[in-house]
């Protein structure tokens, strides 16, 4: 059997690594808190899952579903961008049904990208920028987003070679890993940016309903001509508390949008109905659940920044997004920290290196962890000692 290069030259994602490990922890007995993925701990709402219900005792929704995705569905992803963003969207043209964000997000690379094409990622990133990219032949071009320049890219700072080589440029807000947010202006630059040399944009934006002190992020879509030059990717996981369900949305320029339904027509058979009728509900019943969440996971980014900061690990609390982006203390690499929290108090972070080279420095924590592992978690933090600085204090 020979396998293709671009399998054997594919790492393990992510999480997949760090899930075996907690794994063969637990198995062994110990008691680890993981501060990991960032995956909703609290249920998805009742009234969403009491509609998917009823809609799974409906034969119709037994059979092949359409790529496109129900009628009613689009309208509701419609009804949704303009009540939240006051954004108008064709439902036939500009909207396609995802089979949760990251497949749409993997697929989108196989309408743009040809063999040594590039796609401008940021570093760090959520990785599927980078690895459908690769998967699809073409090369990564790492955009650093550092907290000197906001967790932006420096667009000035690609050198030209590459953007004329450029086909697409990712960016996410509020962001993963280091929910960074950003503003109106920063996305009519990249609109401009985009139309100067020929780029498409895919906006990232799953995490625009999870943010906290009455803060309201944003939508790519708002800019001025982005659905000229550009789509969002968007999701119902994190919103909604339906990860597990798998469903998620691109929204914007006509032209990507039926690109994407091509090769999904060809790869994919929909969205399970069920799942589709769920989403409705979700989209277009009273949007309470998303305050109350919020209001948990606000409590809990208080509780963990308070905790952090108090051992040296610096950390700001975010407007927006599902994580903690905090600083190693000096003395550590993000994976030797990850290794010695794992190793002495079994609590698992996310060493900020698995996010691309600039996200050394910082390791990731999630909200979405219970509240009572999340007390343990912290307890187990408060009391930790930072082993390495000890010692150079006491040389
Ligand atoms: C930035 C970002 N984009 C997309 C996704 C994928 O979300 P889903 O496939 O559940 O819609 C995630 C999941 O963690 C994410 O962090």
């Amino acid at each position: 059997m020979k396998l293709s290069k671009r399998i054997e030259n594919l790492q393990p994602y992510l999480f997949v690594e760090i899930n075996k490990k907690i794994a063969e922890k637990r198995a062994k007995g110990e008691d680890i808190v993981s501060f990991a993925i960032g995956d909703p701990d609290i249920p998805t709402p009742p009234h969403i899952i009491d509609r998917l219900c009823q809609a799974a005792q409906d034969p119709a929704n037994h059979r092949y579903p359409e790529t496109v995705g129900l009628s009613q569905l689009r309208q509701a992803i419609v009804g949704w961008y303009d009540r939240r963003f006051g954004v108008p969207l064709d439902a036939d043209r500009e909207v396609l049904p995802l089979i949760g964000s990251k497949e749409g997000i993997a697929h989108i690379a196989l309408c743009f990208i040809d063999h040594g094409d590039i796609a401008l990622v940021p570093d760090p990133a959520y990785p599927v920028y980078s690895i459908s990219t690769i998967l699809a032949g073409g090369k990564a071009y790492y955009m650093p987003i550092i907290e000197e320049n906001d967790f932006l890219p420096d667009l000035d700072a690609i050198p030209a070679h590459i953007i004329k080589r450029a086909k697409l440029i990712w960016i996410s807000y509020p962001n993963n890993p280091t929910s960074a947010t950003t503003d109106l202006n920063y996305f009519n630059r990249i609109v401009e940016f985009a139309h100067q040399h020929n780029l498409a944009v895919c906006h990232d934006g799953p995490y625009s309903e999870v943010a906290f002190d009455g803060y309201q992020p944003v939508s790519f879509m708002q800019a001025d001509g982005a659905r000229e030059v550009g789509v969002e990717f968007h999701s119902l996981s994190k919103s909604y508390n339906m990860t597990g369900w798998r469903i998620g949305m691109v929204v914007g320029n006509a032209e990507m949008i039926d690109a994407l339904k091509r090769v999904k027509s060809n790869l994919d058979s929909g969205i399970p109905q069920a799942i589709q009728y769920a989403a409705i509900e979700a989209l277009t019943a009273s949007q309470d659940c998303i305050q109350e969440h919020n209001a948990i996971y606000q409590r809990r980014r208080d509780l963990i920044i308070k905790v952090l900061n108090s051992i040296g690990l610096e950390a700001k609390p975010p407007k927006a997004g599902l994580y903690i982006w905090a600083k190693v203390p000096e003395g550590y690499t993000s994976v030797d920290l990850a290794t010695d929290l794992l190793e002495e108090i079994g609590v698992v972070v996310i060493p900020g290196v698995g996010y691309g080279k600039n996200g050394e420095g910082y390791v990731r924590l999630s909200l979405t962890i219970p509240d009572a592992e999340l007390a343990r978690g912290l307890s187990r933090l408060a009391g930790w000692h930072n082993i390495r600085n000890k010692h150079k204090a006491t040389k």
